[in-house]
């Protein structure tokens, strides 16, 4: 089966990471993940990729002078892997539209909430203030514009009497999980169907 090869971009604790990295390890799914990349040296996520034999690299930011320079650092890197599609997946930084540019239709990102609410950060504090009862995630497409591009899937969960951000948070963490597994699966899918991986088109 001829897979399409993504890499992942972190920050962190890496849980989504972790999801998509099991998800891949069945032979029928339609990703391989061939590069997992972070921000921080020290992101949690960097241990689990590297337990399962998944190549990894820290590109700090703090080492490069701008913003330009650090995202050419990882776009050289997923050249040298040949990645067909990218996901975000906790990384905490916003990349630029020259970045964007250059993969265009090809970056996925997970957020902690019912696209078009709520882009940015405290997503769960911002829901339990409007008073919502429904919360969820999204993933979407990214573009140049800060969470706003093309949903992929949603998933809803209720806003339960007793809940706080924490609370909250964690009942979304459990489904994103899930929802990015299969969005990875519906994009990847797709694009093998139109011939749009690297290795497919040779
Ligand atoms: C998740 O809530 C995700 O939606 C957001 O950042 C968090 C990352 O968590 N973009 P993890 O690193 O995947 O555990």
């Amino acid at each position: 089966m001829k897979k399409i090869r993504a890499a992942i971009l972190i920050s962190g604790r890496g849980s989504n990471m972790k999801a998509l990295v099991e998800a891949a390890r069945d032979p029928d799914y339609p990703i391989e993940i061939v590069l997992v990349v972070s921000n921080r040296e020290d992101a949690a996520g960097l241990d689990h990729a590297k337990h399962r034999n998944i190549p990894t690299l820290a590109v700090e930011n703090r080492r490069y002078c701008d913003r330009e320079s650090h995202e050419n650092a990882i776009h050289t890197a997923l050249v040298a892997r040949d990645v067909d599609l990218i996901c975000l997946a906790g990384y905490m930084r916003i990349l630029t539209p020259g970045f964007v540019d250059k993969w265009p239709g090809r970056i996925l990102n997970i957020h902690p909430s019912l696209l078009p609410k709520y882009p940015g950060l405290n997503t769960h504090q911002r829901a339990l203030d409007a008073g919502d009862k429904k919360h969820g995630c999204t993933v979407h497409i990214v573009t140049g514009d800060l969470d706003a591009g093309p949903a992929v899937l949603q998933k809803k969960v209720a806003v339960l009497d007793n809940d706080n951000a924490k609370s909250l948070a964690a009942r979304v963490l459990e489904i994103e999980h899930r929802l990015y597994v299969r969005a990875l699966a519906m994009v990847a899918n797709d694009m093998v169907l139109q011939g749009d991986g690297r290795e497919l088109r040779q």
